[in-house]
């Protein structure tokens, strides 16, 4: 069984480095996209500090449908263009929202959250869905979780074309 024991208290680009070669390990071998998805959201919500969500939503029929995911139960459908995820998901580019508040369209799945970030996933031209990472605190997310987390859905998304280039 994998047992990350990541240390939350390290410097964030270490943190990140950490969870990269994690998810790698754990990712290894796993053909399956979903189960895949379900641990990368469980190592996330785990080990980044003062998150209340960590999942991913997926493109299904031109539109977002929540995929594997830990926090509380969250709006199933985004229509692309709407809120933060299906405003990513429509620019394939990353969106840090400092104060939920102040974005206007934002989809409150929880009131507690007041920060967030989305991260496209993208394989090749083909949008896959996104990630999203909410929290109770304003400000939350920077440049170096921009940097980490698009280095982390850019090892699942490559995983995923190897595997569909083996025909699993
Ligand atoms: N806040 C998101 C909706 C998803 S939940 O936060 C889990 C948005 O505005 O797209």
């Amino acid at each position: 069984m994998f047992a990350a024991n990541i240390d939350p208290n390290q410097s964030k680009p270490a943190l990140y480095r950490e969870l990269a070669s994690s998810l790698t390990s754990l990712i290894e071998g796993e053909s399956d996209w979903i189960a895949n998805l379900a641990n990368a959201s469980a190592l996330l919500y785990h080990s980044l500090p003062d998150l209340n969500w960590a999942g991913f939503y997926l493109l299904k029929n031109k539109g977002l449908v929540v995929g594997p995911f830990q926090g509380k139960p969250a709006c199933v459908r985004i229509a692309i263009g709407k809120g933060v995820c299906g405003t990513a998901a429509q620019r394939r580019s990353t969106i840090i929202v400092k104060d939920v508040n102040t974005f206007a369209g934002h989809i409150a799945c929880d009131s507690a959250s007041n920060s967030e970030i989305v991260v496209p996933l993208v394989r090749g031209d083909e949008l896959l869905g996104v990630l999203d990472l909410d929290s109770p605190k304003l400000g939350r997310f920077d440049e170096v979780d921009r940097d980490g987390l698009e280095h982390f859905v850019a090892i699942l998304t490559s995983s995923k074309s190897r595997m569909a280039d083996r025909g699993s």
